[in-house]
């Protein structure tokens, strides 16, 4: 095949070859992904996807709607490859005040204290409310994107990235490194979230809710054709994995992004004090209005590469950036009622039931009203509480929401109160099973707890559902495919009583199936009711057969062998959270054993007797296992649960790889390489423990020089003592 060399492509030529080349390659799609049987070899293939794009690039203007660079290949059977990012995706630490920046500078200010003189500069720069993307690029060619998923492991989304304009397929200029990840947010303008609206109103379609679940939506279509006609766009801030530093500055990295054809934020500017950083923060708020999409506050980060390295990393947080965020957006509106939700433990939730108000792009209709005191704006004795508010239905309320924190109220408008408002009365018996509804003296303080709760434990549907519910969370059992809303189905319809009964589903199969089929009509009746349409191509329950049958089957399945604190917290015993459960699973070792403390305790009329002592553990939660241990009810649900499921035993993952890890550490003397901070820092990230002085349990003494009492305790005590150098050596810095 003599093909023309793109450059020296006439326009029109151009524009023929993209058509022929379109055609020629939705043909080999078809052959491929439909008929599983591709007529080319995947070289060939490439070689015109390749020369699509070089013309492409060539000539912008001519890129054809139906291009496949637009839509490549054909939509995956179903969900997304998961992708695990080379270098995590981090969230970034937030501020509030000025004072919170100024801190953060302060804190970076002592982190290098060592260098006295040292210029840190920093960058200042929107943060825009979207969704992060990662973009990999080899060799200049756009091979992989994905979400940021957990930040550990995204979703390859790459054949929906290609369709935005922003993103280019080929870096342009020159001086990439081979391998970098560029990330960014990909977002959608007020414009573009008005004119999709306005597209699905017309055919009666879904609404759209704000700009950037529209966009997190339009990332995930299965059909990428559906994202193109989205008009993403994309700001490229930051990177990941790469083969080299793209340049030694924040700042400078960024403008070299541009020169490769990213779109970058126009309002980064690099500063040097806390006054310069508020100033770029007052103006990027100025002009938050007017920017045509949505930001939710200003983003600072350590300019110099060097110093972002050496300052680091804490729980998936650079040390060396801070999101100083604009204060809450505020709305007024109406109480229409007062409801009142029942948790997994009885407790006794008040919710204000509004008339709905858009606050910060989210419509609002729900506000949690706490508790009974809350409500009333004081506590037993009468005394008023902090925070606390006299709600009234009827009431009018200013309520705020500030990025994703859940809606408050933050104070009752008492000139709009109608005449006639009386206060809530809150109810002493529980609204779902009507059970006597009483607050607990707590045993330490004496005092009243602020909740009510409802004494019907098991015979109360509420509480029975959310322990349910809470069983198959993420957190706890987090079986896939096991919402809450299949929960309260199968709850409602009496397949599912007990956790046990979850593992007993399958052989329940046509009455589950019913269950669903009788869901989805229901909901397909009223969707049509809503619309006024009538259905057309309704497929039979048989027909469809829901395929996600065995799929939830089979998820059910994998949870057999839960790890062991995940079940103890699925368990949803009073008061133990995840941290509680992780600390009695490395105690007990296996859920035998916790069973037998428990029950022992329970019997016993000193429960710490029997209770081992154990640090983190205190009376509230061995009281609650006490309570639950000695419940009778509790051992046949148990019992029933454990015949389906076996908890792997704990086992102590002991974090290899570092030879320094577990090991007790001293720093002593001056040390010339870093400060004292960043070598503790250091330190704890490979596991070590850092302490203060010199003692038994110490297992080496780093020192530098001027050392000197505590190398005189080491030596004495036959500790093993090493000079910087050598440590650097031994945690793998050394030069
Ligand atoms: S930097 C290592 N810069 O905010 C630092 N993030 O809260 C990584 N975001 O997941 C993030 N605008 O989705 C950075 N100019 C900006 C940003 C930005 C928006 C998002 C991003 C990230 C989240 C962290």
């Amino acid at each position: 095949m003599s093909e023309k060399p793109v450059d020296s492509l006439s326009e029109s030529e151009a524009a023929a070859e993209l058509k022929r080349l379109a055609a020629e390659i939705a043909e080999h799609d078809r052959h491929y992904h439909a008929e599983d049987a591709p007529i080319i070899s995947d070289a060939e293939y490439d070689a015109l996807a390749r020369r699509n794009l070089a013309i492409e690039e060539r000539f912008p203007d001519l890129i054809r709607e139906d291009s496949p660079s637009r839509r490549v290949g054909s939509p995956p059977a179903e969900g997304f490859a998961k992708v695990r990012h080379a270098v995590p995706m981090l969230s970034l630490a937030k501020a509030y005040t000025d004072q919170d920046v100024a801190d953060f500078i302060e804190r970076g200010r002592r982190f290098f204290d060592r260098d006295k003189d040292l210029d840190i500069a920093f960058t200042a720069e929107p943060k825009i409310d979207g969704l992060s993307a990662s973009l990999r690029y080899e060799n200049g060619v756009f091979v992989q994107g994905a979400t940021r998923g957990d930040g550990t492991v995204g979703e390859d989304i790459t054949a929906n990235l290609r369709t935005i304009a922003d993103i280019p397929k080929k870096l342009q200029g020159s001086g990439w490194p081979d391998v970098i990840e560029i990330r960014g947010e990909v977002y959608m303008t007020y414009a573009e979230f008005e004119a999709l609206k306005q597209r699905s109103a017309a055919v009666g379609g879904q609404d759209y809710v704000n700009p950037r679940n529209t966009a997190a939506g339009s990332l995930r279509q299965k059909d990428p054709s559906v994202t193109a006609s989205r008009n993403l766009k994309f700001f490229a801030y930051a990177w990941g994995y790469t083969t080299a530093d793209p340049a030694p500055t924040q700042y400078d990295s960024v403008q070299k992004f541009k020169e490769w054809g990213f779109k970058v934020s126009p309002l980064m500017v690099r500063a040097k004090s806390v006054d310069e950083l508020i100033a770029q923060y007052h103006k990027i708020e100025e002009q938050r209005s007017s920017l045509g999409y949505d930001i939710d506050g200003v983003v600072y980060k350590v300019d110099q590469l060097e110093l972002q390295r050496r300052w680091g990393f804490v729980t998936g947080e650079p040390r060396w950036a801070v999101a100083h965020k604009f204060p809450a957006e505020q709305a007024m509106t109406t109480v229409e009622k007062i409801d009142i939700q029942v948790g997994r433990t009885g407790t006794l939730a008040p919710v204000a039931r509004l008339a709905p108000v858009t606050v910060g792009g989210v419509v609002v209709e729900n506000v949690t009203l706490h508790n009974e005191d809350y409500i009333k704006g004081f506590d037993s004795n009468g005394q008023p509480i902090r925070d606390g508010i006299d709600v009234r239905i009827g009431d009018t309320v200013v309520i705020q929401r500030a990025g994703d924190v859940i809606p408050q109220i933050v104070s009752v408008v008492i000139d709009k109160r109608p005449a006639d408002a009386v206060p809530y009365e809150f109810p002493h018996t529980c609204p779902v099973c009507g059970s006597p509804a009483t607050r607990e003296i707590n045993e330490k303080t004496g005092k009243e707890d602020s909740r009510r709760r409802c004494t019907g434990e098991l015979i109360c549907a509420a509480q029975a559902v959310e322990g349910l519910r809470h069983f198959v969370s993420r957190g706890a059992m987090d079986i896939e495919g096991l919402g809450a809303e299949n929960i309260d189905l199968f709850f409602n319809s009496g397949l599912v009583k007990t956790a046990a009964d979850i593992f007993t589903l399958k052989d329940r199969r046509p009455a589950v199936t019913k269950a669903l089929a009788e869901r989805r009509e229901e909901q397909a009746r009223l969707r049509e009711e809503a619309s006024g349409k009538t259905r057309k191509n309704v497929r039979s329950a048989e027909e469809r057969n829901y395929e996600g049958l065995d799929k939830l089957f089979a998820a059910i399945d994998a949870r057999r062998e839960p790890e062991l604190d995940r079940f103890i917290f699925a368990l949803g015993i009073r008061h133990i959270g995840e941290t509680t459960a992780a600390v009695l699973a490395r105690q007990f070792s296996t859920i035998e054993e916790l069973i037998r403390v428990g029950k022992e305790t329970a019997k016993a009329e000193d429960p710490h007797s029997v209770f081992p002592s154990i640090n983190g553990i205190g009376d509230t939660v061995i009281n609650a296992l006490r309570d639950f241990f000695g419940n009778e009810r509790n051992d046949d649900v148990l019992d029933a649960l454990l015949a389906q499921v076996h908890p792997k035993p704990y086992v102590l993952e002991i974090s290899a790889g570092s030879e320094v890890s577990g090991k007790t550490v001293v720093f002593t003397g001056t040390l010339e390489k870093m400060t004292r901070s960043e070598a503790k820092a250091m330190a704890e990230r490979l596991g070590a423990k850092v302490a203060g002085s010199v003692s038994a349990k110490t297992d080496l003494v780093v020192a530098g020089p001027g050392a000197g009492s505590k190398l005189k305790v080491a030596s004495d005590l036959g500790i093993e003592v090493i000079d910087e150098d050598t440590w650097l050596q031994r945690i793998g810095r050394g030069g």
